[in-house]
């Protein structure tokens, strides 16, 4: 019904850093089902929610006619890898990035252990628009595999109104830490204000430069930065920093982080070779940890906060399937706001909702980010 656009789309869409065609051709490898995947054509689209058509063989849990989201984390399961944790699985896939068939489409193909059962408050498009991010968030930061945030913890939150920023930072409010968030506007230093965030900088009114040049870092901004956390907390340093933008500003995540904080990164959005004086990370026994996506039983966990009521879906905009290509392109050069949704056979926006007096309950927070 519908589908919602990640950086992933941005990723696939302009052939960086790698064209997916390798991964389909590369799972196309595998076996004889997943040849399947290996086709000329690409649907893309990591997020869903939709009405199940048919299961296959093996099926139990779901039938025709439930209503679903999906999480895309495709997992082959046949190694003892895998096991423990599902992430770590060899053949770990992201769902419409490393697979066919994914979510920005009118039929999707996913397995039955992708499915979570749709929040019954939100419409379609709203259903489809926190998954990747929201699961990714909470593993990141919440999950025990991630920054295992504590309450009071200081959670530096970059992007803060964005994809991944605006679930962390609703994370951060309700686990009972304190998040200092990082953003390029003041309307977006409004939008996080209103999720109930009270230490907000405004990176573009600070002006941070934290490379001189192509190749030196200037430890100086490094230090402006720390002195208006410091400001913002009442001296308090940063327990954790929620990372994503990578090169840009991953040297100044490390000196900001506090002696034993942590640094939990997922993404590289403006580059994936990064630099930082390592001095700071070993002398003050700070923790780099990678993180990406999230296991089934994480992305569950996430679900459940959408459909308690506890965290809201961040949609902004809605653009049908014929203006996809738009909506991709508002999230490459970051004139969107929170997540950007798509409709894909749902009719019009508005449709699915099961539950109102739910939704009534919270309607103010679900529409927060509309129309900005
Ligand atoms: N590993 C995973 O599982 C996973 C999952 C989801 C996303 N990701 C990756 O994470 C990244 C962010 O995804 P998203 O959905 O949150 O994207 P998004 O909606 O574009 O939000 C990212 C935010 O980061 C901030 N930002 C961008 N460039 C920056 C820079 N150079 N310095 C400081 N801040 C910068 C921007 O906020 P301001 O301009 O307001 O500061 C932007 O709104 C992408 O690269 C995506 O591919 C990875």
């Amino acid at each position: 019904m519908a589908s919602s656009v990640n950086y992933n789309t941005v990723w696939t869409s302009i052939f960086e850093p790698v064209s997916t065609f390798g991964f389909l051709e590369r799972y196309g490898r595998l076996s004889d089902l997943t040849k399947r995947h290996d086709l000329p054509y690409h649907v893309v689209g990591s997020d869903l929610a939709g009405v199940v058509l048919a299961v296959g063989p093996g099926v139990n849990r779901w039938k025709a006619g439930d209503e679903v989201v999906a999480h895309c984390l495709s997992v082959e399961l046949e190694d003892p890898a895998g096991h423990d944790d599902t992430m770590m699985d060899p053949q770990q896939r992201i769902w419409g990035f490393e697979t066919n068939f994914g979510g920005l489409a009118e039929l999707a193909l996913v397995k039955s252990n992708q499915l979570l059962p749709k929040p019954a408050h939100l419409t379609w498009e709203e259903a489809a628009a926190p998954g990747l991010v929201n699961a990714t968030a909470y593993r990141q930061l919440v999950s025990h595999n991630g920054a295992n945030m504590k309450q009071g913890d200081t959670v530096l939150i970059w992007g803060a109104s964005g994809g991944l920023g605006s679930y962390a930072t609703q994370m951060a409010l309700n686990g009972g830490a304190i998040p200092v968030c990082v953003v390029s506007s003041p309307e977006k230093a409004e939008i996080v204000k209103r999720m109930g965030a009270e230490l907000v900088i405004d990176r573009s009114a600070e002006g941070y430069r934290f490379w001189k040049d192509e190749h030196e870092q200037d430890p100086k901004e490094w230090q402006r930065l720390g002195k208006k956390i410091r400001e913002l907390t009442g001296g308090d340093d940063i327990d954790i920093v929620f990372e994503h933008p990578g090169r840009e500003t991953f040297g100044a995540s490390v000196y900001v982080a506090k002696k034993g904080g942590t640094i939990v990164t997922c993404a590289s959005t403006s580059g994936y070779l990064h630099q930082f004086d390592n001095r700071y990370l070993w002398m003050n026994l700070k923790r780099i940890i990678g993180s990406h996506f999230a296991n089934y039983k994480e992305a569950y966990e996430a679900n459940r906060l959408i459909d308690k009521g506890l965290i809201h879906p961040t949609l902004s905009k809605v653009y049908g399937m014929e203006d996809v290509g738009q909506a991709a392109r508002d999230v490459q050069t970051n004139t969107h706001q929170g997540k950007v949704g798509v409709l894909t056979l749902a009719p019009t926006e508005g449709l699915g909702v099961r539950d109102t007096a739910k939704r009534e309950q919270h309607l103010d927070a679900i529409n927060r980010f509309r129309g900005l």
